[in-house]
């Protein structure tokens, strides 16, 4: 669908009618970016819009605002790489995380001002063993402070998951005892601003006695962006009161609306794919679904102790994880989606191609 008029939704103005704000969806008209833009000039914490736009006449949605040459910068973009990297040896895995402020491009031409681990949003995908011990080493490069929550830890958080100043280092390690795919995000109040701000990733824990052979392993991480302007000009800033409103520009797989529908991951007909998928929220499900397929195995909850079998969707909550495996033998162009279809039409959509087909899809 293409967005060509204001659509004002006079229900919402009452559900919200605490905060005086109309929902308005859908728009291209840049001109009524101005509403927003004198907000901005009120942020609490750099890359942060905490005032959002409270007290406005409206909340607007950039949802689909692309600049004109969107098509050439989505084939020139460089995917997130969603290959499952390899364990590394040893008893201790050190990480060493590095916190950085960086201006990210969310969707084609769409700048983002956002804080993140090592650069990205997600941050590095970890991948590690049951039974080793994981050595976290935080630097904070950033202008404010930040903190590492793993779910994969069970650890006191008062302790471990303690902010971090910037310019400063803060080590803590736990052990992997618990196989599964794990959010990892920073735990600094507020921690919707945290996540919505791109401080999110995820952690695979492989059980001691592996899963089956799998030909692919992709990690997919979902989250949600909201933008205090179109990000096309000057990068956009978050805008909290749309977080809070779980009013999203954006829904992406790994930080990139679309990106695998330009870059498509891949697999040979036979093949057995499983996917890592973690929703990073902050808020919202993701419906994990592939269109022309059956999840033959589904790890709910990224419990490795047991699978349900010949799934269509599965819930993927806010915070949580999921494996999935398929083997499909049909060559063709088959997109995996949150059904939740929303999310599809602000970005969360990516395609799998088996075999060596040619063109694209719609979904
Ligand atoms: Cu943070
Ligand atoms: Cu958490």
């Amino acid at each position: 669908m293409k967005p060509t008029s204001w659509t004002i939704l006079p229900v919402a103005v009452a559900a919200v009618a605490a905060l005086t704000v109309a929902i308005v969806a859908i728009s291209n008209d840049n001109s009524s970016t101005s509403t927003t833009s004198a907000a901005s000039t009120t942020q609490s914490a750099p890359g942060m819009n905490m005032a959002g736009t409270a007290g406005k006449a409206t909340l607007q949605s950039y949802a689909g605002q692309l600049p004109a040459n969107a098509d050439a910068l989505a084939k020139a973009h460089k995917p997130y790489d969603a290959t499952l990297p390899p364990v590394p040896a040893g008893e201790v895995v050190p990480l060493h995380i590095a916190l950085k402020d960086v201006t990210l491009q969310i969707a084609p031409g769409v700048k983002f001002s956002a804080w993140t681990f090592d650069g990205g949003a997600p941050g590095p995908v970890i991948h590690v063993r049951q039974g080793q011990t994981v050595k976290v080493t935080l630097t904070n490069g950033g202008a404010i402070p930040h903190s590492i929550d793993f779910h994969a830890a069970r650890i006191a958080p008062d302790k471990a998951f303690t902010s971090v100043m910037p310019g400063k280092s803060f080590s803590f390690s736990f052990k992997a005892n618990d196989p599964g795919v794990y959010m990892y995000h920073c735990g600094t109040p507020p921690v919707l601003a945290h996540i919505a701000n791109g401080m999110y990733g995820a952690i695979v824990v492989d059980p001691k006695t592996p899963l089956r052979h799998a030909d692919k392993e992709y990690v997919l991480v979902a989250g949600e962006w909201y933008l205090d302007s179109p990000g096309l000009n000057k990068p956009a800033y978050l805008d909290m009161d749309k977080a809070r409103l779980m009013m999203p520009d954006w829904v992406t797989f790994n930080g990139y609306a679309n990106q695998y529908k330009d870059h498509p991951l891949t697999a040979k007909p036979g093949d057995l794919v499983r996917f890592y998928v973690v929703d990073a929220g902050p808020s919202l499900t993701t419906a994990f679904h592939i269109v022309g397929t059956i999840l033959d195995r589904a790890y709910v909850n990224g419990d490795m102790t047991q699978f349900q079998s010949s799934v269509q969707t599965v819930d993927v909550p806010a915070g949580g994880g999921g494996v999935f495996e398929t083997r499909i033998t049909q060559p063709g162009l088959y997109p995996f989606v949150s059904h939740s279809f929303a999310s599809v039409d602000m970005g969360e959509v990516g395609i799998l191609k088996v075999g060596n087909v040619k063109g694209t899809m719609s979904h």
